[in-house]
Formats: C-alpha cells, structure tokens, sequence
C-alpha cells in the first residue's frame, strides 16, 4: 500500500517545510473508534485488543460497561468512553446512591489499570428514549457528583451522545437551532454543566443520511471530503468545502444562541459512511465508506478538522464503527458501518495514525487509486450530482502543467494539497525537506508541485486540475527556484 507513506510525507512536509502554518491549525486531533457489539459473530474482546494495538487505535468508545471488554482494555493505554444505558438514566437521574453504587462498580473498579476517560450517560436519548429526556441532566449532574465523591472527576468526563435530530433547522449552518422542547429545557442546562465540568458535547453526525435522503441536490464530493465548489451560507458568509462542516456548525450556531459556550468543545462521538445499503440507499459503497472515513481521519490526524466557525478546534472523532454488527435491526446500511469484517478482515482501508496501519489487515478494498474525477464511476453507483467532467478527455494535446492559484488563500491550498499527495495519489516525495523541489519553501510552490504531479498522472484529463479553483492550467513551463514541474510522470 502506497497511501499511508504518502499521507507520512504530507505530515512531514507540514511539520517541517510549513512552520508558519503550524501556529494556525489546531494540534491534532485524535480517530477514534465505537466498539459496538450487536452481533453473534465478533471475536473475543483480547483479540479486539490486539486489533485495535495493530492499528494504532488508541481511543474506543462503548455503549456499556461490560467486564470482559474493560478487563481486555486494562494496561493497554486504550482510552475510552464507557455508557450507562438508556433504560438506567432514570434511576441514575432519581437516586444519588444509584448513581454512586454505578460508579462504583463499572468505573472506579476498572479505572485506572483501565484508562476510562468518559462517561456517556445515555445515547441519542432524545431520539430513541424521549421519556428519560427530562432525566439526562439530572443522571449527568449525579454521575458527575459520584465521580467527584470517589476523586475521579478530573479524569472523568461526564457528556452525553446528542443526535443531529435535536436540531429543528440544520440548513444553512448559520440557521442551526436545536428543538424547542430541548434547547432550554435540557441542552441550556446541559451546556452550563459541560462548560462548569471542563468537560465536551458530544455529537452523532452523520452526512451520509443527509446525503443519501437529498443526493440529487448534495453533491458527493462535499459529503466525502473531496475537492468542490464549496456551498456558500448566505446567513454567515462562510463557504463550506465539507457537509460534516456544515453539520457541525449548525451544532455550534444553535449552541451560540442559548450562550457563549466557546469553552465547550465538540466531540463528534459518532460519524461513519456504509459499505453497504438497501438500493433506496443512495450512495452507501465500500469505495464511499472509504472516502469518507480516510479523508476525514486525515484531516483530524493532521489537525485540520476545524470548522469556519470554529476553524481552530481540534477535533476528536470516533468513527462508527469498529465492526459490522449482523444484528443491528433497520435498513441493510445499519449492519454495514463497520472498518473490520468479524473476521477482522478490513471492509476497506483507514488509517487511524498518519503513515502507519495501512498495510495491516487483509481484504482491503483500498482507496489510494481514488482520485475524484472517477467519483461517479461503477464503484460508487451512487449517482453523483457533483458535475465531475467526463473521464478521459485531455485538457490540451500540446505541453501542459497545472499550478496552484494563490488567490484561494493558504487554507484551500492546504486541503486541496492533502487531497492531492493523500487520497489522490501524487508523487510529494520532492518537496520533502532536503528534496530537489523543497525550495522555494512556499504554501504555492508545494501545491503546485502537487498539483502538477496529480494532473500529469491522470494524463492531464479535464477536471483533474481544478481542486475547487485552486488550481488552474498553464501552456509555459512554470518556473519555482530551481524546480522544473515536470510535463510528465
Ligand atoms: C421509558 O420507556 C421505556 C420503554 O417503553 C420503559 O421501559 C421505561 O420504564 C420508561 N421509563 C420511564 C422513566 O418512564
């Protein structure tokens, strides 16, 4: 696999040939993973261990307490986030010493041999159990109140997995507002007690519902990460280049209307693309799962995961999920969101660390050959409405090269040279420090070289020089210090 050492390269060329850029991008955030169990057929949770240490998973999340998954979680350095379950949120909400005794016996007996650093008290309640939804703050202010009693609540964060659903209105971003019954009833109240507890809201976002319920007006690229023409929100004037960006500012506009929460950070507690859906399931396909989950780990890994409004969070994301879970009821989508086959077998490639894992696991579908000009190929059946160009259609029969157009800004060069040296294929090893093309060590410069190497590759097609604008295609050979972007690969 050639795409972990390629994506390894675009992070040293961020660390090393980029330092200015390194005072604007938030740190990196970390990929994490939900560890689901809805199945028959998953392996014994020590062997999970051994999956997630061979793929560098450092981070899981649960949807219980159970002892044999904590007890295989023990003196790994695995963090994560265990749940106390919709249907114990009442008891936990009414009785102090319910929530104490709870504790108690599926935290504070693991912790800290067993790296637990949150509790999700409840999931999607407001979704799946409406009648506890009165009770979740209540359940959160009492787990809280037993961490603090057993001194384990610094270490513990208390937070609660909120669907996309609670918003009444996500479209634009900046007229993001959540429900009426939740937004003063609970999620004010909820938001004072993160912000008084240090500690996040979680959020379960997934544009692939957005996408696949609305796929003859969104297009594919914007749901996947790839290179568009950005959606522009007349209600902010922010352009978004990505739906999971829309979807999250919608969160953090509907959060700036009941106060200033700036102190809150977002953990996006679950987002993930299918393999596999029912064929109303616009959209859900290994090639796309790929796209997805790999252009969104890359981002957060390289701390670029921040939002327009929020374009210096740091962002922690646990992918959904670990496996495919065979006994999830629902459509087919639902028992087709995991990484591994039960086999642990990879459904299709991801890297959780930059430029490590890629090569582990078998079965990959890969995604390193997936530039986006091929997007609405047989791969995704998907029926794109991004307005790719057609494939295979030269640009020019005369010498071409394609270079990086400064006007975007520094940011949209950036994503756009990620895309290039990662999902996309090109050749970035000479712009690495101590290479032939490293200087002129400038954003331009290294995006051009990128963009070119990506261009000449594809055979100098139609649409494989734009990158959203940011790039465009020149008849002279471009001149950059001592490099010569080549006219062929
Ligand atoms: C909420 O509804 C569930 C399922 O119908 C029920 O089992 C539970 O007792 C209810 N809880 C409360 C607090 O009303």
């Amino acid at each position: 696999m050639a795409l972990p050492r390629r994506a390894l390269l675009v992070a040293g060329l961020l660390a090393a040939a980029l330092p200015l850029l390194l005072v604007c991008p938030a740190e990196a955030g970390t990929v994490g993973v939900n560890y689901g169990r809805v199945a028959n057929n998953l392996p014994n949770p020590s062997a999970v261990v051994q999956l997630l240490k061979q793929q560098g998973i450092t981070q899981v999340k649960l949807y219980d307490t159970d002892p044999t998954v904590l007890r295989a979680l023990a003196n790994t350095g695995v963090k994560v986030v265990v749940a106390l379950p919709n249907e114990q949120v009442a008891a936990a909400a009414s009785r102090a010493s319910y929530a104490l005794l709870w504790v108690r016996r599926n935290v504070a007996a693991y912790y800290p041999a067993t790296q637990i650093q949150g509790i999700a008290v409840g999931n999607e309640v407001f979704a799946t159990a409406k009648n506890v939804t009165a009770q979740l703050v209540p359940a959160m202010v009492n787990v809280h109140a037993a961490l603090a009693r057993l001194g384990l609540d610094k270490a513990v964060k208390v937070s609660s997995p909120v669907a996309l659903t609670a918003l009444a209105n996500s479209y634009p971003s900046s007229a993001g507002v959540f429900r009426e019954d939740l937004a003063q009833p609970v999620m004010k109240p909820m938001l004072d007690f993160l912000a008084q507890t240090g500690s996040y809201l979680m959020v379960n976002a997934y544009p692939f519902f957005a996408y696949s319920a609305n796929a003859g007006d969104i297009s594919l690229d914007y749901a996947l990460f790839r290179p568009n023409a950005g959606v522009q929100d007349a209600g902010n004037g922010l352009k978004y280049y990505s739906l999971l960006d829309a979807q999250l500012d919608a969160v953090f506009a509907a959060v700036n209307r009941l106060g200033n929460y700036n102190g809150v950070r977002v953990v996006v507690s679950e987002t993930g693309w299918p393999s596999k859906g029912d064929a109303s399931e616009v959209g859900a396909s290994p090639a796309n799962a790929a796209a997805y989950n790999g252009n969104l780990a890359r981002r957060v890994l390289s701390g670029n995961a921040g939002t327009p409004l929020r374009p210096n969070a740091d962002m922690d994301v646990y992918l959904f999920a670990l496996f495919n879970e065979n006994q999830k009821p629902g459509p087919t989508s639902e028992r087709n969101y995991g990484v591994f086959y039960p086999n642990q077998q990879k459904v299709y490639d991801v890297e959780f660390v930059l430029g490590a894992g890629g090569a582990a696991g078998g079965g990959s579908q890969g995604n390193g050959g997936l530039g986006w000009q091929e997007n609405g190929g047989p791969s995704s059946g998907s029926g794109s409405t991004s307005g790719n160009p057609p494939s295979g259609v030269k640009v020019t029969t005369g010498e071409a090269w394609c270079v990086a157009n400064a006007a975007v800004g520094e940011q949209r060069l950036l994503a756009a040279l990620n895309y290039a040296c990662g999902e996309g294929g090109a050749n970035c090893k000479d712009i690495q420090p101590g290479a032939a093309c490293f200087e002129p060590n400038t954003m331009v410069a290294h995006a051009s070289y990128a963009f070119n190497d990506y261009f000449q590759r594809k055979g100098r097609t139609i649409g494989t020089c734009d990158f959203a604008g940011a790039a465009y295609v020149v008849n002279q050979a471009p001149k950059m210090g001592k490099c010569d972007l080549p006219s062929t690969v």
